[in-house]
Parts: C-alpha cells; structure tokens; sequence
C-alpha cells in the first residue's frame, strides 16, 4: 500500500515517519518550507518511551504538488480542522477512485465532511491520542502516551497488521463516533492552554485553569447524555470521572493524578502554536462544536461559548495573556453549572 500523508506538520511528520520506521512505503505531501526542513534534516521522532528513529533525507520523498495524491493508495490526512475543506477538493481531484483517505484530525466532523465531498472514495476516521511537539529542525517527539486509533475496516486492519506493536501502531476500534467525543473533552483544554501562554505541565498544575477546564467537560458531558451519545474512555480516566480529577485540589491532582499521567513538560497544545504563529485556530471544531450541539439540543453552552469567544478575539489580534485567576473569573463567574458541580 503506498501511502501519503496530506498536510505534513507535526502529527503527519510524527506518524508517517513512524510508519515509515515500521518499514510501511510513506511519502509526505506539505508546504515548501517543511519540504525544505525535512530535506535539510531528516526525520528525528521520539517518544516519552525512551524510543527514538532517525531517517535520512535521502530516504525520505517530499512533494509540495498536488500530483503526488495521484500515486496513492491511502492518504493520511492530517492538516487542521480548517484545512478539511480545500484538502477534500485536492484529493477529489488527484487521488484514484476507491482509494482510502484516513483522517487523523482532532474534532467530530471532519470524517463527515470528508465523506461529502468524496462520494468516491473511502473515507475511514481516525484519532490521536497523544500530543506531538516539534522540538526544533527535523525533530518531533511525542509528548504523552495512548494509541493511535481508527475504525476497523478492511484498509485499517492491514495497516494494523503491517505495523504490528511497532511505534505508531493502530488500534481498531467499532464505534469511532464515541472515540472522537471521548478525545473532544480533552481536546476542551488547548483552547485554555492557549490563551495560557504556559507549557501543558505548567498550565494543568495551576487549579483555577483546572476549574475552567472541568467547567467546560461537565457542560459538554451534559449535553451528550441529552443527544444520546456515549464518549469512550480515552487514557486513564473515563469521561465521567474525569472532571472530578481535573477540578480536584492541587495536592490530589499534582500527587496523584500527575504520578500517572505523565506529562512533558515541554508539551504544548496545537492550538499554542496556531497563536504563536498567528495562525486561525481549530476552535470552532472543538469548544465551537460543543456550542453548535448545544444549539441543536434547544440549550445553551456557556463555559464553552466564553472560551471559544477569547480564542476569537486572540485571532483577531487581542493578544491577552490570561492569568489562571483572571481566566476562572472572566468564564466561569457566577456560571451556575460550574459552581454547583463544586469546581
Ligand atoms: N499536534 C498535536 O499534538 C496533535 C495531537 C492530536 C491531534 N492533532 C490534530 O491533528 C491535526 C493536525 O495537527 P498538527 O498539529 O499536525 O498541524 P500542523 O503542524 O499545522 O500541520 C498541518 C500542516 O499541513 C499543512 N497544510 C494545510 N493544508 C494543506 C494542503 N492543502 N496541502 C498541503 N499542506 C497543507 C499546514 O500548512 P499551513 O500551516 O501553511 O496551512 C501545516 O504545515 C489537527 O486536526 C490537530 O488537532 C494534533
């Protein structure tokens, strides 16, 4: 299977070069100045396991046209939320009928999004559990455990099988619906780490950001028991004990929670690198996903409203570091729903 990843930026130079590790036929697809990177200095991943791969520049083939989707099998698409759109007509365009499209994108929609505007290709979901950083030329490290995971499907299984227990290796699963909800409630916390400033470590460590991010799962759980959807466990914690443990006091969560769950402290979230690099963020498919649902169910979302709102003004340039204290004050200020949760 000749496989090529759309979008390559640190989860598509992560997971394709593991893949490409594990001896799959991976090639990358992205703009010139990560062609340029690559082409410089290769490939360097590493892992919070202690694994490390190193690929030469000369292994590895890098297009920045279109025209490379034209020799694939598979395509792993991996650019932001934002970028589904405009990738789906680049692919509709190049990529042979019948052939798979993976999306490794964080979010609820993007799988369907892609299904419409491909009718004739094969469309299968998948998830990150895990953080990715790029920690500097060539170099990304996954900075938090899990397992890939996509829908079990006939091209998925044979990559499964292909890969093996190598890094990179995927897990299948039958309801991907509940898995892409189940990482949605992390995902509640980049938007906060983000208007943060702070490493993922430095930021969870501070209760009041904790608050606001428990806030923000307790109102997204409540709309799904009343939509009737289920999210999976992703990690340690299920979805219903998790805002418990997040909101908890620091001497819990520091002594017992982050005993566990290992966390880089040079991790931060993507949405972090969207604000340092000015770019428009993914959180209208994230916090803005839970305020659509909320629209659907007749309810509203405020905790969730009020984030996605402050990463809005951020794009549009209001550049506010927000402290822990001012961040609790500002969303969740005399919001019952957080309140009344104890949090
Ligand atoms: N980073 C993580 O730790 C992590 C973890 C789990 C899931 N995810 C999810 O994975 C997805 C990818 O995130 P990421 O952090 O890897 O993003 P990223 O580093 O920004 O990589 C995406 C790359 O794709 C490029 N791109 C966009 N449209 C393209 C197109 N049509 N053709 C070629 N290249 C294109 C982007 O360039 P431009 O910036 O110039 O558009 C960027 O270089 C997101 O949905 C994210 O939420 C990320």
């Amino acid at each position: 299977m000749r496989i090529i990843v759309h979008g390559a930026g640190a989860i598509g130079c992560y997971v394709g070069g593991a893949w490409l590790a594990a001896g799959l036929d991976v090639s990358f697809l992205g703009r010139a100045r990560m062609k340029a990177e690559v082409e410089a200095h290769g490939l360097h991943l590493s892992d919070v396991d202690g694994w490390t791969a190193e690929i030469a520049p000369a292994d590895i083939s890098f297009a920045t046209g279109q025209a490379a989707l034209r020799k694939a099998d598979v395509v792993l698409l991996t650019v932001k939320s934002i970028g589904t759109e405009a990738a789906a007509k680049e692919i509709g365009r190049h990529l042979p009928k019948g052939a798979t499209v993976i999306s490794l994108q964080n979010g609820v929609t993007n799988a369907e999004t892609l299904r419409r505007l491909l009718p004739k290709h094969r469309v299968v979901q998948a998830m990150v559990p895990y953080n990715v950083v790029h920690l500097g030329p060539g170099r990304w490290r996954r900075a938090t455990f899990g397992d890939l995971t996509a829908a079990d499907d006939e091209v998925t299984r044979a990559l499964a099988a292909a890969i093996g227990e190598k890094p990179g290796r995927l897990k299948l699963v039958a309801d991907m619906e509940g898995v892409a909800w189940g990482k949605l409630l992390f995902n509640l916390n980049n938007a906060i780490n983000a208007l943060s400033g702070l490493t993922i470590l430095e930021e969870v460590k501070q209760r009041d950001y904790r608050r606001v991010f428990a806030a923000a799962i307790v109102e997204t759980l409540d709309l799904l028991d009343l939509a009737g959807i289920a999210p999976a466990k992703i990690g340690l914690i299920g979805p219903r004990l998790l805002p418990h443990v997040i909101g908890a006091p620091d001497f819990l969560f520091r002594n017992f929670f982050l005993k566990v769950q290992k966390i880089d402290p040079q991790g931060r979230g993507s949405m972090a690198a969207d604000f340092a690099a000015g770019r428009r963020t993914e959180v209208d498919y994230l916090n803005g996903e839970v305020v659509r649902l909320a629209e659907r169910l007749g309810r509203k979302a405020p905790v969730n409203a009020a984030i996605t709102d402050l990463v809005k003004q951020h794009e549009l340039g209001v550049e506010r570091v927000w402290s822990a204290r001012d961040l609790r004050e500002h969303v969740l200020g005399g919001h019952k729903g957080a309140a009344g949760f104890g949090y």
